[in-house]
């Protein structure tokens, strides 16, 4: 299933609010002391590459590759919204409204390919893989980051108008020999959050092999997987944040090659 309805109008309704949560780097930690520094590092030299970011938001993330050195950044957002805000934030690059498993751009168009926290929106990646494989030159990268499995594994409830989010886990009480399991780890499954969550979207909770798969049946290899760790700093500002990320993975990234055709033995 591609990126349902609820989820595009969440980011369509709500893409001001959206844009001044990641614009203000105290309000989103889980970005600023914890995502971005992870990816950032994980970047390939831009200098005078062409970058597409898929599901880009408001082109924050686009308006840093560009300060990289890359000749142009595309950013390419289901959300009208939000693209229109991109738009007039960083005229420095280009942004459309495009589904990332359809584009319209021309094979090998692109050195390098970025995705931040968007491809769990979507439940088959292969069709993504296929088309960043198909748009990305030779000896280019695919970097995303996404949901923890781990983290995604959880189990969501309304209890008495209140959401409550556990984490994966096994309650065993030795006297009663009762065994409480919460959460699911090896389902493919959606997490859906209720309407009255601050972040209610469905994302897809996949287990580490099943992504590998997925990668495994397209020709890109994984060049890198990466469970970021939040910068010390967020001790200070959000001591709990700190303790859980360092403990339980909320993120996970990796990087993937597109390899170089095999040099022909004739040539
Ligand atoms: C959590 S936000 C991340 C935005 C941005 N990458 C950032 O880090 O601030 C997820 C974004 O993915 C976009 N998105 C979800 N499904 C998409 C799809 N199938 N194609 C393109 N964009 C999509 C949403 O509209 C939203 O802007």
């Amino acid at each position: 299933m591609s990126t349902d309805q609820r989820s595009k109008d969440w980011y369509n309704q709500r893409a001001e609010e959206y844009t001044k949560h990641v614009r203000n780097p105290d309000d989103s930690i889980y970005h600023s002391l914890y995502e971005k520094p992870a990816m950032y590092k994980l970047l390939p030299n831009l200098k005078d590459k062409t970058v597409i970011s898929l599901g880009c938001g408001s082109g924050e993330d686009c308006k840093y590759l560009k300060s990289q050195g890359a000749k142009r950044v595309v950013g390419i957002d289901s959300s009208e919204k939000l693209i229109e805000i991109a738009k007039n934030s960083y005229p420095q690059c280009d942004f459309y409204v495009m589904d990332m498993e359809k584009m319209d751009f021309d094979n090998l168009s692109f050195d390098f390919a970025y995705s931040s926290l968007a491809i769990h929106y979507i439940e088959d990646w292969h069709q993504v893989f296929q088309e960043v494989f198909r748009i990305l030159k030779p000896g280019g990268y695919f970097l995303f980051s996404c949901n923890h499995p781990v983290y995604s594994a959880l189990d969501v409830v309304e209890d008495d108008g209140d959401i409550k989010i556990r984490q994966l886990s096994r309650k065993n009480t030795k006297s009663t020999d009762a065994v409480e399991i919460i959460g699911d780890y090896m389902s493919h499954k959606p997490i859906i959050m209720p309407d009255g969550s601050d972040m209610a979207v469905t994302t897809w909770h996949k287990s580490i092999g099943e992504i590998a798969e997925e990668v495994a049946d397209t020709d890109f290899l994984i060049s890198n997987i990466v469970e970021p760790k939040p910068l010390s700093k967020m001790k200070d500002i959000s001591p709990t944040n700190y303790e859980t990320l360092i403990k339980i993975p909320n993120f996970i990234i990796f990087r993937l090659l597109k390899p170089q055709p095999p040099i022909s033995q004739n040539s």
